[in-house]
């Protein structure tokens, strides 16, 4: 083995909670990988919780909840009408983001539903750093042209710029001169997801609400991980250093006229969400079609308990002992990967880590589904699951202002939070060297069935031609790829 490529010890990221409950996770043997990918056609969202050993598929409602939090679900009120859990809620909710209406929703895209059924007009455009593809898609249902206006950075993965995440400001000045009396809205997405959950700096969110004001258009914020934008924010911007992460994340709602949030990230629970707006008519829209699609405006689709735990959940998100281990948990993951070798976005951002799969499968084209054979190769290796796939942008040329086609494609491994410890990582670390070390030999995978929508959740692939890792036990080859 290259003594180069052994992990550098670093300082131990010292977790600020112990256990109390745990839960078996099992790593199935290498043959039975094997065949459970062959037998899910290798699309890992069809692999079932049993079989993975560790599951970096997404951080969303994936977290653990504090002690306090599994308390709190005693006390929900389940009153239909006028719930106390719902008061606690909303309270909580106004002290951190400063907005009068707090309508709960079971989930992030129940609030972009509520929001864009508003805001986002036939025939007009939606101006985004870069837009979830829930939310996209709301814009696309409502016959609106949602716009993704991140820098070309963004797709330059060694390129270390603190603010990946951030408005290309050239770009949105071009889009909102360009299409004049056409943009409904401006989101900012905190930290931005699709743009390797780089985060947003201050001074940009600042930039931007300026051009809006100019331009007349309102600024939303997508906060499904506000906390760990802010966070970012207090490390890596000049002047922010060492501020409070819940002042810092005030700062950033008081530069919009609204957000919705997916609580299952940063409010720390396993369902819910919320939109909070300072407008007492969009509130009143809003509620209405609450009413229709979730439920009363003091629940909204969840039970009074779910609301009790995430009232709690928001404030420990922000708590900075938990903050500064969150972030150093990725950081570890991401400067593991990096030390072996394996081309990640960088600089760490918030929810994980992103893979470069081009450079990693560099036989392979993107008709050969690479995505599909990082994520089988990290199973196979590790029992490992993760998500890869390509989202279709549409952004902005700064000069000419003429809309652009761009696709981005997106290899995550999303660490859910409070739920994996070092060795856990350690673990995923060197199942990614592995990778890495037969990355060459990795087949093309052909699509065998794919529905209309949704392809990515429900499509089939096949290996073009069997790897010779794919051989029957017994014919393996022997060395340190083995495990299991
Ligand atoms: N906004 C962002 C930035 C998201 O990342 C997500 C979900 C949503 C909105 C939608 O929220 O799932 O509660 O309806 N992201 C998950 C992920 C699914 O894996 O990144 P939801």
């Amino acid at each position: 083995m290259n003594d180069k490529r052994e992990r550098i010890p670093r300082e131990p990221v010292r977790e600020p909670y112990r256990t109390k409950v745990v839960e078996s996770i099992r790593l199935p043997s290498r043959a039975e990988r094997e065949r459970l990918l062959r037998g899910i056609g290798y699309n890992p969202f069809y692999l079932k919780s049993q079989d993975i050993y560790i599951d970096l598929l997404t951080d969303s409602g994936t977290g653990a909840m504090s002690d306090t939090q599994w308390a709190a679900l005693m006390v929900g009120d389940e009153t239909y009408a006028g719930s106390r859990s719902y008061d606690d809620f909303e309270q909580t909710v106004r002290d951190i983001t400063g907005y009068d209406h707090i309508v709960p929703v079971h989930q992030g895209r129940a609030g972009e539903h509520l929001v864009m059924q508003s805001i986002a007009r036939p025939g007009g455009i939606v101006l985004s750093n870069t837009l979830f593809d829930t939310t996209r898609a709301h814009v696309e249902y409502r016959d609106a042209l949602p716009v993704d206006l991140l820098a070309d950075i963004a797709w330059d993965f060694d390129e270390p710029h603190p603010f990946k995440g951030n408005f290309d400001l050239d770009k949105l000045q071009a889009a909102l001169e360009n299409h004049r009396g056409r943009v409904s809205a401006i989101v900012a997405t905190l930290v931005n997801n699709l743009a390797c959950s780089s985060p947003v700096s201050l001074e940009n969110m600042r930039r931007v609400r300026e051009l809006a004001d100019r331009f007349g258009v309102p600024v939303f914020i997508d906060a499904s991980r506000f906390a760990e934008n802010a966070w970012l924010v207090t490390q890596r911007e000049a002047g922010q250093r060492g501020r409070p992460v819940a002042d810092v994340a005030r700062d950033f709602f008081a530069l919009a006229d609204g957000c919705w949030m997916s609580a299952k990230k940063d409010g720390l629970v396993n369902i819910g969400g919320f939109v909070a707006v300072r407008s007492d008519q969009l509130a009143d829209e809003c509620r209405q079609r609450l009413v229709l699609f979730e439920g009363f405006p003091t629940y909204g689709g969840l039970a009074g308990r779910d609301l009790q735990a995430l009232a709690i959940g928001l404030r420990e998100a922000l708590d900075e002992d938990y903050l500064r281990h969150r972030v150093a948990q990725i950081e570890y993951l991401h400067d593991g990967m990096r030390e072996v070798g394996v081309p990640v976005s960088t600089p760490a951002g918030g929810s994980g880590v992103y893979v470069d799969v081009a450079r990693l499968y560099p036989h392979l084209t993107p008709e050969d589904n690479p995505g599909i054979a990082l994520t089988a190769d990290l199973y196979l290796h590790g029992g490992v699951r993760m998500s890869a796939g390509v989202f279709h942008l549409t952004t902005v040329d700064p000069t000419s202002g003429t809309l652009v086609n761009r696709d981005f494609p997106c290899a995550r491994l999303a660490l859910p939070r409070r739920v994996y410890g070092r060795a856990h990582l350690d673990h995923v670390i060197a199942s990614m060297r592995d990778v890495l070390d037969g990355a060459h030999k990795s087949p093309a995978y052909r699509l065998v069935t794919a529905p209309r929508v949704l392809a990515h959740f429900f499509a089939r692939f096949e290996p073009v031609a069997p790897p010779s890792d794919h051989l029957p036990p017994g014919n393996q080859p022997r060395g340190r790829a083995m495990r299991g």
